[in-house]
């Protein structure tokens, strides 16, 4: 209180900048941030040329470090299964990289995209098992990212001019169900979310430490518990109330990585608030059918002639799969994601 008297008294004075103390936190804006560094799951992969197939940008947990050349060579593929959606996810839409189909180098992209999130990826290996020996866990690919493309990037990507964007945990909750539910120790879902927060927020803490990330973009989970399968279950995995103490979990989660980092901006993206509204108003956003998906989903020719597979155009389905949103509901997203980040330098 007492600093900030003093400093809007410097700042009548026109010394505000002389006294600004070095902590101080830069303001956030959107429109002149340089490059887009994500991390997560399915939700947010984009698929690489030289990453696991159906996976990641680069690399797998069997083939886990990469060089220079290796980085700078890669490209991002776009075509109907190079994401988990059928078409471009958020990451494609909010940066514009790679909307295209075909190869997309990301250092060409306004801003760049950079990455590292792997399908099938939980926190870590710690708490939940791998879906496959090649998944790279959360932790993993910070660690990834760490060793062998911040070394790379750090040439030419300024710190301050980026944007770390997490969405993760969407694969732990339904994983610590089926894991760890029966376990005699089992500490109860509430407590286990914050162990695996924690984790989680403390492999993040490493980006600001080590190279000076100062934004943050946190995302709070989907309603789960309106997937196609939960919808028609008596026992849906995770419910409601499941998906509520988690991201109740990653607000208190999300404040305290905030109150840590003082020169930071940092920020949650209520991604559950966002995809609620679409399930309970589908028509305003050209939506149809919010509790199915087309079985053919995968279908070579599912985007020009669905009716031949007894499905509507796939732009009107809220879900792509069993576990998956379609493109149109991501690019519905990363249109709210803009706007909250643009709102977020006023
Ligand atoms: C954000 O950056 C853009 C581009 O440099 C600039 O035009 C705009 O005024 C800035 N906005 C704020 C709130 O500083
Ligand atoms: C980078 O890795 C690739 C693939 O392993 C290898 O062919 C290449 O020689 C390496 N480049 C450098 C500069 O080490
Ligand atoms: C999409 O790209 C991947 C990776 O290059 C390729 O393996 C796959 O066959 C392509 N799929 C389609 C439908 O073109
Ligand atoms: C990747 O997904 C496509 C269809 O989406 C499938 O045909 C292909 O076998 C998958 N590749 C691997 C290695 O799992
Ligand atoms: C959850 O299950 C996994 C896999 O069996 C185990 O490694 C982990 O310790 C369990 N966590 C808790 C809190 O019981
Ligand atoms: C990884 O898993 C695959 C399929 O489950 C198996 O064929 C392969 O041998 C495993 N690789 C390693 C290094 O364990
Ligand atoms: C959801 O599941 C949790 C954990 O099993 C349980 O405690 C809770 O009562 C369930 N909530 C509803 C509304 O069924
Ligand atoms: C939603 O779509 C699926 C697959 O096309 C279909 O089976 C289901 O009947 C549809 N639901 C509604 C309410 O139209």
């Amino acid at each position: 209180m007492e600093a900030l008297k003093i400093a809007s008294i410097l700042l009548l004075y026109g010394v505000f900048s002389a006294a600004l103390p070095t902590s101080s936190k830069p303001t956030f804006n959107w429109t002149d941030t340089q490059s887009l560094i994500t991390f997560g799951d399915s939700y947010t992969y984009v698929q690489g040329i030289d990453g696991y197939a159906n996976s990641t940008f680069i690399g797998s947990r069997l083939d886990f470090a990469f060089n220079a050349s290796e980085l700078l060579s890669n490209r991002i593929v776009q075509n109907q299964t190079a994401t988990a959606e059928g078409g471009p996810n958020w990451v494609e839409y909010l940066t514009g990289c790679a909307l295209k189909p075909g190869l997309t180098a990301p250092i060409t992209c306004r801003p760049q995209l950079w990455d590292f999130a792997f399908g099938g990826s939980d926190i870590s290996e710690q708490y939940t098992p791998l879906h496959h020996n090649w998944t790279v866990s959360f932790v993993n690919q910070i660690k990834q990212f760490s060793d062998y493309a911040q070394p790379v990037l750090s040439k030419f990507l300024n710190p301050r001019e980026a944007l770390i964007g997490v969405w993760i945990g969407i694969n732990d909750i339904g994983d610590s169900d089926k894991y760890n539910i029966t376990k005699p120790n089992f500490p109860g879902f509430p407590s286990f979310y914050n162990t695996i927060q924690t984790t989680e927020y403390a492999a993040v803490q490493q980006l600001h430490d080590r190279f000076g990330y100062r934004n943050f973009v946190f995302f709070t989970l989907p309603p789960l518990d309106r997937t196609p399968g939960n919808v028609a279950s008596s026992a849906p995995n995770p419910n409601a109330t499941m998906v509520g103490w988690y991201n109740s979990g990653l607000a208190s989660h999300t404040a305290a990585f905030a109150a840590a980092n003082p020169d930071s901006n940092v920020m949650l993206f209520d991604a559950h608030a966002v995809l609620g509204r679409i399930l309970d108003a589908p028509a305003g956003y050209g939506i149809r059918n919010t509790t199915g998906y087309c079985p053919e989903y995968n279908a070579p020719d599912i985007l020009t002639d669905p009716e031949k597979y007894g499905c509507l155009p796939q732009e009107e389905y809220f879900w792509f799969n069993t576990g998956h949103l379609t493109s149109h509901v991501h690019r519905i997203l990363a249109g709210e994601l803009e706007e909250f980040l643009v709102g977020q330098g006023k």
